[in-house]
């Protein structure tokens, strides 16, 4: 009788570029975690950007960097995958989050060959514009980004999406967010000829 290949585990890395306590963005990240414990292979974990100093090639000495940012990088080299939660500030990206690419992308770039999925929660057209910057900085750091589906919700329009906690409870947001996850395990899945 022929052995049952066992599940390959991808390991994702969840970064929000959101600081702020009540985050909507972080509370994308904290149901995609919790969801993600129904997805055989699939491993996140949420990886906190904010103690990141702001990038100064002065703090690299001898090709060695800060011990925050050896951490950052560290979970980084780690993961198969990153799931971006990406608010829209001024029709890009937040500071905090291209200040933590760049950091990971100091030698040896540590993003190359992974791949990435973005999901994102605003007002308006829910923080879609910032998906488009991300994509194009994926093209330098060589970072493969599922096309489909992609994700923007508008936190703000009814029903409710979130408590006063700052926890994702629409069920319908909760699927589209699954259907993500999917995505992004089966592409990795692909990238590294495992499916
Ligand atoms: C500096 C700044 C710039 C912003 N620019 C935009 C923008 O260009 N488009 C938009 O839809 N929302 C914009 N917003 C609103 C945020 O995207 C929105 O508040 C979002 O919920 C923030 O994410 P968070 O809830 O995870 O903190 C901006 C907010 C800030 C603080």
């Amino acid at each position: 009788m022929a052995a049952i290949a066992p599940t390959p585990v991808i390991k994702v890395a969840a970064l929000c570029g959101s600081l702020r306590k009540g985050s909507y963005n972080s509370g994308l990240l904290r149901a995609a975690i919790e969801l993600s414990k129904s997805i055989n292979g699939l491993e996140m974990e949420y990886v906190d950007i904010s103690p990141l100093p702001f990038l100064n090639t002065d703090l690299e000495v001898n090709g060695t960097y800060p011990l925050v940012v050896e951490a950052f990088r560290q979970k980084i080299l780690a993961a198969d995958s990153i799931l971006f939660a990406s608010p829209e500030y001024n029709y890009s990206i937040t500071g905090p989050l291209k200040n933590a690419i760049d950091w990971a992308s100091r030698p040896p770039n540590l993003w190359a060959d992974k791949t990435a999925a973005i999901v994102s929660a605003g007002g308006g057209f829910g923080g879609g514009r910032s998906h488009y910057h991300l994509r194009q900085i994926g093209v330098y750091i060589d970072l493969h980004f599922i096309n489909k589906p992609e994700f923007f919700l508008n936190a703000f329009q009814p029903p409710a999406k979130f408590d006063s906690d700052g926890e994702l409870i629409d069920d319908a947001t909760k699927e589209k967010l699954k259907a993500v996850l999917l995505s992004l395990y089966a592409f990795t899945l692909r990238l590294q000829g495992k499916s």
